[in-house]
């Protein structure tokens, strides 16, 4: 049975009456953006959004107002902007000085970014000057690891490799622009089908469709069978590039051959993990073909529309998917008659708002929904009772990128690429202290050492490699013994790590483990959700161990506590968050050892030259 457009939910505003605060025209778009959803809670992130670039900030009339207009609660509003860092219940300066101090960007020098504004403005991190003309906070990954520092004022284009200079001219009131200076590419040699040729961005509808663009996806809602094209995805051996590696075509089965209700495509372009920026990439360079993905991918699994999640900071890569997807629509490649088939395919654009875990698949689902994006227990699983409790697939964003070469080319032309089990390309990011960081599309099963010596150009200041991190800050750290490691799932495995995002993070032998285990831990410390014990109290507890093993004050009998702590954050959660926090400081510990004890005999860090934490 066929179903109906999902956007059914027509929402009626109540009239405008006195303590109303926002403009008609605000009101207007929230109440548009409602009509997205079968139910008008799911506008409730975009509607934050919206109201915060009118007024600055969520104040209780703004939320009063917003729960009126989407027929809420005011605390199911204000519990939803308290959860996402990126909505402010308080006023912030005019100009909000974002640094970001995660891994890449701390290595890079982003602490000395935030000295510079707390010196010359006399303010702390979280602070705002008295007139109210800036504000400064550290936030963590802004999925922009290969162009660190990274700093961002306001909702603006980010400022890529951010230097004393921008800094001072930010606070002259300047606004600096500096946007993707990044590199990604394809390899000499190498038969990409991800990125556009080197140089090339792909972002306007007719280059796309000069290269064969949409020819799929028209083949897949006009002439094939949605089970056959799920075969052929199968055949492929493509898996998941969200991290888990699940095999894509398997979870598609996993949909209602004959829904008697809605299916959704539920995309991922959360991209929050400290090391991953690869998602990004795609958006900025070749967002139709994910797009047309998208469209395959919906008639396999028979889906009415696909929701996409995307995070809220990326403001280029958001931009560059609207105009793609408005060019779509224009076409009628997306719409109520998709490529004249008869039958509809919508595709709608959420924002998130600063959350990581919200990439955890449920999480995600949560957060579209309008509420706090807190990890749901399973089962049921997303493809029995997914968004709104209909039947969705959760697929990451590079994932769907790969289906429309697969279709054009065939199964066979695809297992060419990459290993037996770990088919196809991906886009490996690379940062850290290596000369040329960026992203690279390479086969899967491309060794480390290749990856990082001959693409990335070798090691930045001459210094060894010493601990690189393969996938995303969630992987288990590796040393220079494994630099000979295929990247592939398989292989990564072997000398125990995980694949995960393929962000590669590389630091030398100037880099402090204890710190990288340190910053690593505050990020997830930063982004447990709460629901578990082991996973609030567990992450907290590792990054206060690892401070005080930095400021010289840890003891012998912390390594054990680091290792018991672990042990009780692992397998007993509700997501994986919890693992990988505990995966990402027991390895540091289980690989580093002789350095965290260092820090004992030595009483304070034995890295003179290392980053600040
Ligand atoms: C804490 C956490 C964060 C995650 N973040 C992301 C993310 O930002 N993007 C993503 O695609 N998958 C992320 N994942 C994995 C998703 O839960 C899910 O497996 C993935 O989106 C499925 O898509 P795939 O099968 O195409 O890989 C995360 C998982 C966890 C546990
Ligand atoms: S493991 Fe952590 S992030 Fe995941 S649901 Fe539990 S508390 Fe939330
Ligand atoms: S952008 Fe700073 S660590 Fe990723």
């Amino acid at each position: 049975m066929i179903v109906d457009h999902p956007a059914a939910k027509k929402v009626v505003p109540p009239p405008r009456r006195e303590g109303h605060v926002l403009s008609d025209a605000v009101r207007a778009k929230i109440v548009a953006e409602a009509t997205n959803y079968p139910q008008a809670r799911s506008a409730l992130l975009a509607a934050l959004h919206l109201a915060q670039a009118e007024y600055g900030w969520i104040s209780p009339p703004v939320v009063r107002e917003i729960a009126e207009l989407l027929g809420l609660k005011p605390i199911q509003v204000q519990e939803v902007v308290s959860f996402y860092p990126m909505f402010h219940s308080r006023p912030k300066g005019r100009c909000h000085i974002q640094v970001c101090t995660n891994i890449a960007c701390a290595v890079a020098g982003a602490r000395k970014l935030v000295r510079q504004v707390e010196d010359s403005l006399g303010i702390r991190v979280g602070e705002t000057t008295p007139d109210g003309a800036f504000s400064l906070v550290e936030v963590e990954c802004l999925g922009s690891c290969g162009s660190a520092p990274v700093v961002q004022v306001n909702h603006d284009p980010y400022i890529e490799r951010a230097c004393a200079e921008d800094i001072a001219a930010i606070l002259r009131g300047e606004r600096v622009e500096r946007q993707s200076p990044m590199i990604s590419v394809i390899p000499e040699g190498v038969d990409g089908y991800l990125l556009p040729p080197n140089g090339v961005t792909r972002t306007e509808i007719a280059d796309y469709l000069a290269v064969g663009g949409y020819e799929q996806a028209r083949r897949a809602w006009c002439e094939l069978d949605p089970d056959a094209i799920t075969e052929m995805v199968k055949e492929s051996g493509l898996r998941g590039r969200g991290g888990a590696g699940f095999v894509t075509g398997v979870k598609w089965g996993f949909m209602p051959k004959n829904p008697d209700k809605p299916s959704y495509l539920a995309v991922n372009g959360d991209e929050s993990e400290p090391g991953t920026f690869k998602d990004r990439q795609i958006l900025e360079r070749n967002p139709h073909q994910f797009i047309e993905g998208a469209l395959i991918a919906g008639r396999a699994i028979r889906a009415v529309a696909a929701y996409v999640y995307l995070r809220g900071e990326y403001t280029v890569p958001y931009l560059r998917l609207m105009h793609a997807i408005e060019q779509a629509y224009a076409r009628g490649f997306l719409g109520d008659n998709v490529f004249g088939s008869g039958r509809s395919f919508h595709m709608f654009v959420q924002r998130g708002a600063g959350a990581y875990i919200c990439g955890e698949e449920t999480g995600m689902i949560e957060s579209m929904e309008g509420k706090k994006g807190q990890p749901r227990k399973r089962p049921p699983f997303p493809a029995a009772y997914g968004l709104w409790g209909y039947p969705t697939t959760v697929n990451n964003l590079e994932t769907l990128t790969h289906v429309p070469v697969i279709l054009r080319h065939g199964p066979t032309w695809f297992r060419q690429h990459g290993t037996e089990r770990s088919t196809g390309n991906t886009l490996f990011g690379v940062s850290g202290h290596v000369k040329h960081p960026g992203v690279y599309e390479l086969p899967l099963g491309t060794p480390l050492r290749e990856i990082i010596e001959k693409y990335a150009g070798g090691m930045a200041n001459g210094r060894p490699p010493k601990a690189i991190i393969p996938g995303g800050v969630s992987m288990p750290v590796l040393t220079a013994e494994h630099l000979d490691t295929p990247m592939d799932h398989e292989s990564l495995q072997r000398v125990g790590s995980l694949l995960g995002t393929a962000g590669i993070v590389v630091l030398d032998d100037s880099a402090c483990p204890v710190r990288a285990a340190g910053v690593i831990a505050r990020f997830f410390r930063h982004e447990s959700c709460g629901q578990c014990t082991q996973c609030r109290e567990g992450t907290g507890f590792l990054y206060k161990l690892l401070k005080r093993l930095d400021s010289g004050r840890g003891t012998m009998a912390d390594l054990r506590t680091i290792e018991d702590v672990c042990g009780y954050m692992e397998g007993q959660t509700i997501c994986a968050l919890s693992d990988a926090a505990a995966w990402a400081a027991g390895n540091f510990l289980r690989r580093f050892r002789a350095d965290f004890e260092a820090h004992v005999a030595q009483r304070g860090c034995p890295f003179p030259d290392s980053f600040e934490m």
